[in-house]
Parts: structure tokens; C-alpha cells; sequence
């Protein structure tokens, strides 16, 4: 495991960048995964800067997103697909064809999820996969209890984690109730992984994540296992304030 602390979330986010822009040069062809959520928007801001600015090329590029409120359409403010959207794909010149994000409103949702592991399969599997943590250690939608072999589902959302998402609803009944995820297996089949948290919320669970036991209750303990795992930290997140 090798931890990056930043100063603060706008150096972290740019750091990431370089490191996503990295991976890119060296591998045009690269499989990324991605994840939404506040965390990694300013890594998405400064990749498209790198493109406008820098001419960073994603024309071969191909990128699974980790997961998706189930229901929510992809023109929905609140969905992924809506976030990916505005925050990275309309910002760079990755092809439409080259996007992969679970389609909320689907209707055979066990169907789906099943063909979203097969394609993964199909374009040789993850090279690197980004993932922030939720406040209760979930990666992806892999809420705390999650099989460390499971792979893309529809789960149930933790109280938690609706209750930390309500923010971004106009009421907590607004709250999806379920999602479809990649699995912790899924996500432990990627290559390389790269986990960013920033602020001192996200501390405490960033210590039990990396420092203490790996265990189902606290999902991204696993990535201790993992062979390849990059972390970064801005330092509040690091608990070095
Ligand atoms: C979102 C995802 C989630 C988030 C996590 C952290 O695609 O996979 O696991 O990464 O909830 O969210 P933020 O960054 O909003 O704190």
C-alpha cells in the first residue's frame, strides 16, 4: 500500500489528477473505474482541465462507474449518470460508446447487473479503479456486512448512507433505497486501486479502513489485501492536523 497525504483537498485533487493523467499516458487504452460522489469531483475538474489544456487524450479510453441509484434516469440531477455527465464525460473527449454506468430506471435489474459484469469481463477487466469511502466504509454501494466475493448486484442502502445522501435530495423520502453496485470482488479484480478521502469526517473510518482488521464491517478494510492499492489523503482526512 503506498499513502500520498496532501495539504488540502485542491492539492490532493490535482495530485490525483496527475496520477489518473499517469496511467493514462502510459496506457491510452487504460479501463478505468470510477466512482461519483464529492470526493472525486475535483479530480474530474482538473482531468478536464488536462484535456482543454494539455490536449490529455481519452479517445480510447473506456470507464465503468462503480454504481447507480436504482430508478433514478440518467437525466435525473441527483443520478450518477447525470453527475458523470457534467462533472468528467461532457468535459472530455471519451467516446459515448466507451461509457459504462448502471442504467437506473432498467427493468430486469438482476439482467442488468449480470451483463454490466460480463462487459467488464469483455473489455479485459479493470486496469485502475478509483473509489471514495462512505462514512461507514462502504466502497461503491458495498454497504458494512457485504460479501467480500460479491460482485455487481442491486443491494439495499444502509440508514447511513441515506442519511448522509439526503443532502443532496430535497427530503430523505426523495432517497433511493436501493442501488446497483460493483461488488468488493469486482472492485478487488482491478488491477490497481486507488482510494482518495479528504476532511476530517472521514477520518476515523479512513484509520479502521487501513490500520485495523479486515473485516466485512467495515468494507474497505479489504483493500488492505489488495496487491496494488494507492491512497490518498489530504491531511485532515490523514488525522495529521
Ligand atoms: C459513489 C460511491 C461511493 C462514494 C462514497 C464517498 O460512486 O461509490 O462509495 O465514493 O460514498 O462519497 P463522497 O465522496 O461524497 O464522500
Amino acid at each position: 500500500m503506498r499513502i500520498i497525504v496532501e495539504d488540502n483537498y485542491d492539492k490532493l485533487s490535482e495530485k490525483a489528477a496527475q496520477i489518473v493523467a499517469q496511467k493514462i499516458r502510459e496506457n491510452p487504452r487504460i479501463v478505468l473505474g470510477l466512482a461519483t460522489g464529492v470526493t472525486t469531483i475535483g479530480l474530474y475538474k482538473e482531468l478536464g482541465r488536462m484535456y482543454k489544456e494539455e490536449g490529455l487524450d481519452f479517445a480510447n479510453v473506456t470507464t465503468f462507474n462503480l454504481d447507480e441509484y436504482v430508478g433514478l434516469a440518467p437525466d435525473h440531477p441527483q443520478s450518477y449518470n447525470f453527475a458523470m455527465n457534467e462533472n468528467l464525460f461532457y468535459k472530455i473527449n471519451i467516446p459515448e460508446t466507451n461509457i459504462f454506468i448502471p442504467y437506473g430506471p432498467v427493468r430486469n435489474i438482476e439482467k442488468h447487473c449480470q451483463w454490466y459484469e460480463k462487459i467488464i469481463q469483455e473489455k479485459g477487466g479493470i486496469d485502475f479503479q478509483i473509489i471514495g469511502i462512505g462514512g461507514n466504509g462502504h466502497i461503491g454501494f458495498n454497504e458494512p456486512g457485504s460479501s467480500f466475493d460479491s460482485v455487481t448486484r442491486v443491494v439495499d442502502l444502509d440508514e447511513k448512507t441515506i442519511k448522509d445522501n439526503a443532502r443532496f435530495f430535497d427530503s430523505i423520502n426523495d432517497v433511493p433505497k436501493q442501488a446497483m453496485t460493483m461488488g468488493i470482488s469486482t472492485i478487488m479484480n482491478a488491477k490497481e486501486c486507488f482510494l482518495l478521502a479528504s476532511g476530517e469526517h472521514k477520518a476515523e473510518i479512513i484509520e479502521k479502513a487501513l490500520k485495523g482488521p479486515v473485516t466485512t464491517d467495515v468494507p474497505a478494510s479489504i483493500l488492505q489485501n489488495h496487491p496494488n492499492l494507492i491512497v490518498i489523503l489530504d491531511k485532515t482526512a490523514a488525522k495529521q492536523n
